[in-house]
Formats: C-alpha cells, sequence, structure tokens
C-alpha cells in the first residue's frame, strides 16, 4: 500500500512537472511565434484563449506538484546540509516558475511570452537539480 502510494506521487510529480514545464516551453516557443503570422486582431483572441485555456492546467500542475513534492520531502528525512541546501534553491526556482505561470496567465498580459519562456527555462534548471539531488543523501 505504502509503495502503491509512492509510486502515485512519483508519478504526480513528474507528469505535473512535465505539464507544466513541457505547456510553457511550447507556449513561448511554439505558439507565440507561430502567431505572429496572423492580424494583430487574431493574434490577441488566440493568445488570450491560449492563456485561459493554460491556466486550468497550471494550475492542475501545481496542486500536483506542491502535494507529491510535500509527500518527497516528509518521506524522506536525515539528508545532508548540501542536500538541503539545493533543495531551497531548487524551491525558490520553483517560486519563480509557478509565478510566471499565473502572471502570464492572467488577461491581457503585455510580456506574457516573456514570463513563460522564462519560466521555462527556470524549469529546465530545477529538474537539472532534482536529478542531483536523487543521488545526494
Ligand atoms: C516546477 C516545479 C517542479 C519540477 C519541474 C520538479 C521536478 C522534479 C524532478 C524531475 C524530480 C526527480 C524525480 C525522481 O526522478 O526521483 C523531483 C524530485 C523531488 N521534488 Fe520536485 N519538482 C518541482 C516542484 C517541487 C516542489 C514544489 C517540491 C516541494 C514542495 C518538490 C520537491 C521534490 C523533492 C523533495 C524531490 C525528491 C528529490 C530526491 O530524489 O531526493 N518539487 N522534482
Amino acid at each position: 500500500m505504502i509503495e502503491a502510494l509512492g509510486v502515485f506521487m512519483w508519478w504526480l510529480h513528474i507528469s505535473s512537472a512535465a505539464a507544466l514545464i513541457g505547456g510553457m516551453l511550447y507556449a513561448s516557443a511554439v505558439l507565440a511565434p507561430a502567431a505572429g503570422g496572423l492580424g494583430a486582431e487574431a493574434r490577441t483572441a488566440l493568445a488570450e484563449r491560449a492563456a485561459a485555456g493554460f491556466r486550468r492546467i497550471a494550475l492542475a500542475a501545481m496542486a500536483g506538484l506542491v502535494l507529491s513534492g510535500l509527500y518527497n520531502i516528509l518521506s524522506n528525512t536525515g539528508h545532508s546540509t548540501r542536500y538541503k541546501i539545493l533543495l531551497g534553491i531548487k524551491l525558490l526556482l520553483v517560486a519563480h516558475i509557478f509565478s510566471a505561470a499565473l502572471t502570464a496567465c492572467r488577461p491581457h498580459h503585455p510580456r506574457r511570452t516573456r514570463l513563460l519562456a522564462g519560466g521555462a527555462v527556470s524549469g529546465f534548471v530545477v529538474i537539472a537539480i532534482s536529478s542531483y539531488l536523487r543521488h545526494i543523501f
């Protein structure tokens, strides 16, 4: 039972990270440049509808990440100081990603693409830190 919970939480963490970071990357590196070929009115309408649609996914992914991340922290205690420092840096970057995603999904935000691109870059740094955390204690 405990093992099944651990597997579920790992799945939730990875799926939520993929949805959030993948969505931010797609929106900033694919959708926004592709919409550049449209007229101003159509471009704005597309961007607003895409932001409203992504907001639901981003909120669900953030809830999944916080729930499974807290489970990870509480189920593995007794880490080294280096582990705790890197986890702290990771969580600061996570705060940046969450606030970038929430701000970018607000209606009529003028710097939406930049925010999403910055959040995606932080996301890849967070994944690199997390990969390292897995191998130290
Ligand atoms: C954008 C947000 C996040 C991303 C992209 C992310 C990504 C990852 C990845 C890829 C792993 C490695 C999983 C594995 O292979 O074992 C991981 C593990 C972990 N995450 Fe996250 N995470 C995010 C948010 C969070 C949050 C909000 C928390 C805490 C509340 C958290 C806490 C942890 C912990 C404690 C681990 C285990 C590290 C270890 O193996 O010792 N993460 N995360």
